[in-house]
């Protein structure tokens, strides 16, 4: 695997810094003639250099958590700050665009390739978004995609590559831009016993590495021994949240 944090965007030294709180999160989606409340006031918050994963059953809200705390879905109520955004959601859609591109990764269910691309492409478009020359765009997807073991497929279109490639292309592409925030939603589920390892040491060296804040969805128990807190939704609201690593030292986790 080729270490991705040997540069660029370390916030390894923020270890143990609050990057992103959120309190009181409600969100009701309509139905017909009446709301369901998906969010029932969730206070939720995640730190530099930990992996918080996020469990729960089908339908009670994780994806709707993710996207509240990343700036894709405004919730109805509530407040979320990242960064230095104090209040993401008091921002322009243009200025939180601008968050979303310059601080955050993404890796969804869905893997949202571009058919036309090839692998290395997919990755370069997006640190290409960010400003990245060429070569350096075109060094730093070479880099990635040979971290999550797909060196010999860089110059492949999505349509060339199987569920588990494309996986690990979308996650290529959100590593690449060294994000201090990484927001993975079921990261591992098309994936095999050991492509999924790799994706969540990726992940887990991210946090270490790098001092991102990585928040992973996920029903994958091989990931739990990766994380840092674990925390549990169960419709709408926070169950339990529990720490498995010494406070505002993930550092010293022995893997
Ligand atoms: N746009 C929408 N309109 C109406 N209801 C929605 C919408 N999006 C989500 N929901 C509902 O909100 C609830 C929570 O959805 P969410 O996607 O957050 O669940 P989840 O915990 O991620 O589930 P899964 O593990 O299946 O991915 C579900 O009952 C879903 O049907
Ligand atoms: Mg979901």
């Amino acid at each position: 695997m080729t270490p991705l944090g040997e540069k660029i965007g370390n916030n390894a030294h923020k270890r143990g810094e609050t990057a992103l709180e959120a309190k009181k999160l409600v969100k009701r989606f309509k139905t017909g003639r009446t709301f369901i409340e998906v969010l029932k006031g969730v206070d939720f918050d995640a730190r530099h250099g930990d992996v918080t994963m996020v469990m729960g059953p089908s339908g009670s809200g994780k994806s709707t958590l993710v996207a509240a705390l990343s700036g894709l879905l405004k919730p109805d109520e509530g407040h979320v700050a990242a960064l230095e955004a104090d209040d993401l959601w008091a921002l322009s859609r243009g200025k939180i665009d601008k968050f979303r591109l310059d601080h955050c990764g993404f890796i969804f269910q869905g893997f949202n390739l571009f058919p036309a691309l090839t692998a290395k492409q997919q990755v370069m478009t997006a640190l290409k978004y960010q400003g990245v020359g060429k070569g350096e765009a075109a060094r730093r997807a070479q880099a990635a995609l040979e971290s999550v073991g797909l060196g010999p497929r860089v110059n492949q279109r999505p349509s060339e590559l199987s569920g588990g490639e494309k996986q690990r292309v979308a996650i290529a592409r959100a590593l690449a831009k060294n994000p201090n925030l990484i927001f993975a939603d079921e990261p591992t589920s098309a994936l095999d016993g050991k492509s999924g390892e790799t994706v969540i040491k990726l992940l887990r060296a991210a946090a270490t590495e790098r001092g991102a804040a990585v928040i992973c969805v996920t029903h994958d128990p091989r990931l739990e021994a990766y994380a840092d807190r674990v925390i549990h939704i169960e419709d709408g609201k926070i169950l339990d949240d529990v720490r498995r690593t010494p406070d505002a030292n993930p550092a010293s986790l022995s893997h």
